[in-house]
């Protein structure tokens, strides 16, 4: 029977796309249950992206679990290969939190793993499975490569201790050179001043990897330097090499993975859609002595996708904060050459545009910045450092405007003395920070969240202190109230740029960050 592909689901298609490419390059079908006990998961915490799972009691009495991973269960299942590689190919549903709603989904993935002797052969060819996947999914694609030991060894030479190392991962996934120079302050400049080169050294394998190697030449001996290298040589060589770019920025869960890792974008959608690397640590974890590389492709995001092409134009969608400091972040982006007429007429339209320049802005509440980039509405944005923290935002922090500049610390009334023997009342604009940065003390609080004038809270007895921001401190003198603790000092606007448009406008959009950075040090 001939099957009419016409009646297939957009999901089922991408499916059969990729299973026939994974089996093209030998790869074999594995099938599994959706279950798992679910004390692999309590003893592998670190290797999953939540610790929220799904758990029953089966008839038995076990208790038993929704699979929130694949790879675990496989690893788990299958033997050390003690010669030649195993190649396996799954498509299977994983049950996550997400992070847009807080509770669970049922995702879609099709993915492969390759487990044995992995050598520079092996990972040149499942990293070109990845790019082809990318390729077969019909769109404009790039597959962002990048050697996590590498990066591990530059963090061990800036001397970056365990208390420093989640803000060092974070900066640098964010390609937040500020942010990096702040965790680093203190460690030697020359390692620094390497690795925020390397970080800037983003694009395409033919393009960037001579100038790599150069960088790198002081770690060429190193094994890990020299199959990162040899690595790019390879790739540049092969005929995806149009799509594979280098990006330091790529960290992938680092307690999952330790050597090469790679995350692949698709034009148009906001988020990575495939996700991979070599992932010996957790294979060691699981008392395996063989090596293991593989990726995921998360089918569910691509089947969300509306199916609109590309334009191909190279438009630059900017949100920018309505109210004051929007109206100066806009002076700056008028100064550096992208000014639109009429946008900021008063009035209450949202959306202006200049088509000689190509940019379009949306004034938009300075909180829901974040998302609108995150989502990839706009391509780039200004949001205040306080916002990030707040939202978590998964976006690139480009840039530090040096405008906005503010606090965010606890104040209370004149004259207030904490109670430690009573639960602390908090009201806020700011409850995950707020959440965070009380746990970190240890202290017993209840959170009241706010919307504005927070400052009366206290005043009015709804709470004992607030979390908020400071900028001249007018509002807490004339409410009478004052700072007793200071939680983020250096708060200031930043330039956000959603992930997978700075890859597919990374011309535009880097010059567009450069004009506005010569504008922030002009300013005084
Ligand atoms: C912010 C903040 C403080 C005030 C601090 O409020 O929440 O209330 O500014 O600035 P200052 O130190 O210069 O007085 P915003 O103006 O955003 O209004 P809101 O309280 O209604 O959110």
């Amino acid at each position: 029977m001939i099957i009419d592909d016409s009646i297939l689901q957009k999901g089922e298609r991408i499916n059969l796309t990729l299973r026939a490419l994974f089996s093209e390059y030998g790869y074999e079908a594995y099938r599994m249950s959706k279950f798992e006990e679910y004390d692999l998961y309590a003893r592998n915490k670190d290797f999953l992206v939540s610790d929220n799972v799904i758990t029953f009691t089966d008839t038995g009495g076990k208790l038993m679990a929704l699979k929130p991973d694949v790879t675990l269960s496989i690893i788990k299942n299958s033997k050390d290969v003690t010669e030649g590689c195993r190649r396996l190919y799954y498509s299977e549903n994983v049950y996550r939190v997400s992070k847009s709603t807080g509770s669970f989904r049922e995702i879609m993935q099709t993915g492969l793993e390759c487990f044995g002797a992995v050598g520079m052969k092996e990972t040149a060819e499942v990293i070109e499975i990845a790019a082809r996947a990318l390729k077969a999914l019909g769109r404009k694609a790039v597959l962002d490569v990048s050697s996590l030991a590498l990066v591990e060894r530059l963090a061990e030479d800036l001397g970056i201790g365990a208390e420093k190392r989640e803000s060092f991962f974070k900066a640098l996934g964010e390609k937040n050179v500020s942010g990096l120079k702040s965790v680093c302050k203190g460690c030697e400049e020359k390692t620094l001043g390497l690795l925020t080169e390397l970080l800037g050294t983003y694009g395409s394998v033919k393009d960037v990897s001579a100038k790599l190697k150069d960088l790198l030449s002081g770690y060429s001996e190193e094994g890990y330097c020299r199959e990162f290298v040899s690595l790019l040589e390879e790739l540049k060589k092969s005929d995806v090499s149009d799509i594979v770019n280098v990006d330091l920025s790529v960290i992938g869960d680092i307690n999952y993975y330790n050597g090469i890792v790679f995350k692949g974008f698709i034009g148009g959608i906001p988020e990575a859609v495939l996700s991979g690397g070599r992932y010996d640590r957790l294979m060691r974890k699981m008392g395996r002595q063989s090596s293991a590389i593989g990726f995921a492709v998360y089918t569910d995001l691509l089947e969300q996708e509306d199916g609109k092409e590309e334009s191909g134009d190279e438009w630059i969608n900017v949100a920018l904060p309505k109210g004051r400091l929007g109206e100066k972040v806009y002076a700056m982006f008028e100064g550096a050459g992208y000014e639109c007429p009429g946008i900021m007429d008063p009035g209450r339209k949202l959306i202006f545009e200049n088509p000689d320049k190509k940019i379009r802005y949306f004034w938009v509440k300075p909180s829901d910045v974040a998302v609108y980039v995150e989502r990839g509405t706009a391509d780039i944005g200004v949001a205040g450092k306080d916002i990030l923290l707040e939202t978590e935002a998964d976006i690139y922090e480009l840039l530090d405007l040096g405008t906005g500049k503010c606090r965010m610390c606890v104040a209370a009334p004149k004259g207030y003395e904490e109670d430690a023997s009573r639960t602390l009342r908090v009201a806020t604009k700011f409850t995950n920070i707020t959440k965070k940065y009380y746990q970190s003390k240890g202290r017993d609080i209840d959170i009241v969240h706010l919307n504005g004038s927070v400052e009366i809270a206290p005043i009015l007895g709804l709470t004992d202190v607030i979390l908020d921001i400071v900028e001249t401190g007018n509002t807490l003198r004339e409410n009478d109230l004052e700072i007793v603790e200071t939680v983020i000092p250096d708060i200031s606007a930043r330039l956000i740029a959603n992930k997978s448009s700075f890859k597919f406008k990374t011309k535009s959009i880097e010059k567009l960050a450069e004009s506005l950075g010569a504008q922030a040090e002009e300013r005084p």
